[in-house]
């Protein structure tokens, strides 16, 4: 049963030592803390408790779950995917498993379809005359053999429908195939191939399952379009996918970086000529996205992209992400030739010796900012200054920072200071332009009532002795004072439990299964939630008090509008006067 080979997993795999070992992790109290690796922040939201096994994150993901849960989410798997990798690992054995779970099922069932497709146009394109044209282009364009093979590249035959009947034939359903991306729908309701007549690439996830397909005409025409690819499907998301990642992941760990090009045939012909540590982006946009999943394995982008001016606008833009994500950026600029593919064809030599000197993202930003404005007038260089600027100013590091403000001062004839002036005045502006959008005064106060809450059943449960301090805590307040009923539950349940009788272990198998995830985002909360440890525990206590008399206040004044009856202004009264009570408490303390 499914459930046994889950419990074995968790008694056998340490979650701190599984994670450990994916980012670096830092002691904090009985817990671990870490930067989130599944969004970007710059203070660390993630913990793990080696306790309880589990992980959170308080930011903007907002999620967690056991180690299982961290590999899905790690390497995008499905939970299937996730305990069979696992028991693979450990050697335990798979036995049928039937799981209901539905997304799975999708998923696994769009994999295999596009799989199976994938070899029906690599046959295509290898085995049948149909092939002959494509194959022809592909040696034209000097792509060997053995890189077909590696890279499943197939061909689509001018044909309405043929991917479409092979399916069918094969007993698989139009609305599957369709879900797939491999069909379009006709005006007349009639569904066909979307792709016909075109070389085609599959693009693989990080494991080498195929997701989806971009296609390219053989003769390049006016009015069609040169690339087609899948749209967005239950497995295809274009802001993820990196073209050839499955075949490009280990020499990037082992370069410890990674050259990001703009286009299959730039990364294909790259790779055949041994620049191994490669991916393509499709088309002009590195989105955040893909960034994240490089993150994995390097800390070091080195953008290769197209001469042209859309290249250097994706520059710009891949730069600003790959900043936010403290990634170390270098740009190459060809200078001999539009592109990887080109360029490495027309000299390879002086292409590599080319990447070998990569350039800082930001000394390029610079010399880009001078060609453009290389009079030397006050005009040309208060624009250079002011450029470069805005750029510069995202730096994170400051040694990196300052190294650049000096650099810019050098240039425009100005001192450093007047740089850094002019970067002040710049933030200022953006502040104010934020200030006019965002009015978060009244949620603040809802989420501080709500951060109380959380913090201090985090530090009644993490503690050495939660029933003391149960007791300081519960002499004020109520189990109702605490706004959520799954709260409510959670605390309901360990009222029920002698301090004799307790432990953790023994409270958590206690808890309802639909609890359980609140309950571990509560326990992990004391932990990220610094801005609590510096504040007096008691006063924090009467204030979440205050909070909850306020919210009983306003709910019967809202009944009073509806059925005004003596009783409710009987128990106004008596709020009243004890929330006066409760204040002259915690302005006391
Ligand atoms: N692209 C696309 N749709 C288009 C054009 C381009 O998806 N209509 C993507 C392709 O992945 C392409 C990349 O953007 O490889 C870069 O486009 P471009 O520079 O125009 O093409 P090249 O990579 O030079 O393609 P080729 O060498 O085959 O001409
Ligand atoms: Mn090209």
């Amino acid at each position: 049963m499914a459930d046994d080979i889950i419990r074995e997993i968790k008694n056998r795999v340490d979650i701190v030592n599984f994670i450990g070992s994916r980012i670096t992790l830092k002691k904090s109290g009985r817990n671990f803390k870490a930067l989130c690796p599944f969004h970007q922040e710059k203070t660390p939201s993630f913990i793990i408790s080696p306790e309880r096994q589990i992980w959170h994150c308080f930011g903007a993901c907002q999620e967690g779950g056991d180690v299982i849960k961290f590999l899905m989410k790690w390497e995008n798997l499905t939970f299937y995917e996730a305990i069979k990798d696992f028991a693979d690992k450990l050697g335990l054995k798979l036995k049928k498993i039937d799981f209901e779970d539905k997304t799975w099922k999708k998923k696994e069932q769009l994999i295999k379809i596009n799989n199976l497709a994938s070899e029906f146009f690599f046959y295509i394109l290898t085995k049948t005359d149909f092939g002959k044209q494509a194959l022809d282009y592909l040696s034209q364009r000097e792509i060997n053999q053995q890189l077909v093979k590696k890279f499943l590249i197939g061909y689509a035959p001018h044909s309405w429908d043929s991917l479409y009947r092979f399916f069918l034939k094969k007993g698989y359903q139009k609305e599957e195939i369709n879900e797939a991306g491999l069909l379009v729908k006709g005006e007349n309701g009639r569904f066909y191939d979307r792709f016909r007549g075109r070389l085609i690439f599959p693009i693989k996830d990080i494991r080498g399952n195929v997701i989806g397909f971009s296609g390219r005409v053989l003769d390049d025409k006016e009015g069609e379009a040169k690339y087609i690819n899948t749209p967005e499907t239950p497995i295809y998301h274009k802001r993820e996918s990196l073209f050839g990642i499955d075949l490009a992941k280990e020499a990037i760990k082992n370069n410890n970086s990674v050259f990001l090009v703009e286009g299959e045939f730039d990364m294909i012909s790259c790779y055949q000529r041994g620049i191994e540590n490669i991916v393509a982006i499709k088309g002009s946009a590195v989105t955040k996205e893909q960034l994240m999943l490089l993150k994995r394995y390097t800390n070091r982008i080195i953008l290769t992209l197209d001469a042209d001016l859309a290249g250097q606008e994706a520059v710009k833009k891949g730069a600003e992400e790959a900043e936010n994500l403290d990634f170390e950026i270098q740009v190459i600029v060809i200078d001999f030739a539009k592109d990887p593919d080109e360029a490495i064809k027309k000299d390879g030599e002086r292409f590599k010796k080319l990447l070998k000197k990569p350039i800082p993202i930001y000394d390029y930003f610079i010399s880009q900012a001078q060609k453009k404005y290389s009079d030397d007038d006050a005009y040309s260089k208060k624009k250079l200054a002011e450029e470069t600027v805005v750029l510069i100013k995202k730096i994170k590091n400051p040694i990196v920072k300052s190294f650049y403000i000096k650099k810019i001062a050098e240039i425009v004839n100005l001192s450093e200071k007047s740089i850094e002036n002019l970067i002040r005045k710049i933030e200022k502006e953006e502040k104010m332009k934020k200030r006019i959008f965002f009015n978060k005064k009244n949620s603040d106060l809802v989420n501080r009532d709500v951060l109380i809450q959380k913090y201090l059943l985090s530090l009644m449960f993490q503690s050495d002795d939660p029933f003391k301090i149960k007791e300081e805590i519960f002499k004020i307040l109520e189990i109702d004072d605490f706004y959520f009923p799954v709260y409510q539950k959670i605390l309901k349940i360990f009222f029920e439990f002698k301090k004799n009788d307790y432990n953790l272990k023994n409270f958590v198998e206690k808890l309802p299964e639909e609890t359980k995830a609140v309950f571990d985002e509560i326990y992990l909360f004391a932990t990220v939630e610094i801005n609590f440890s510096e504040e007096n525990f008691k006063k924090l206590i009467y204030e979440l008090k205050r909070f909850s008399l306020k919210r009983k206040i306003s709910q019967l004044l809202k009944e009073k509008n509806e059925r005004n009856e003596e009783e409710i202004d009987y128990q106004l009264k008596k709020l009243i006067k004890e929330i006066s009570q409760v204040e002259k408490k915690f302005f006391s303390l």
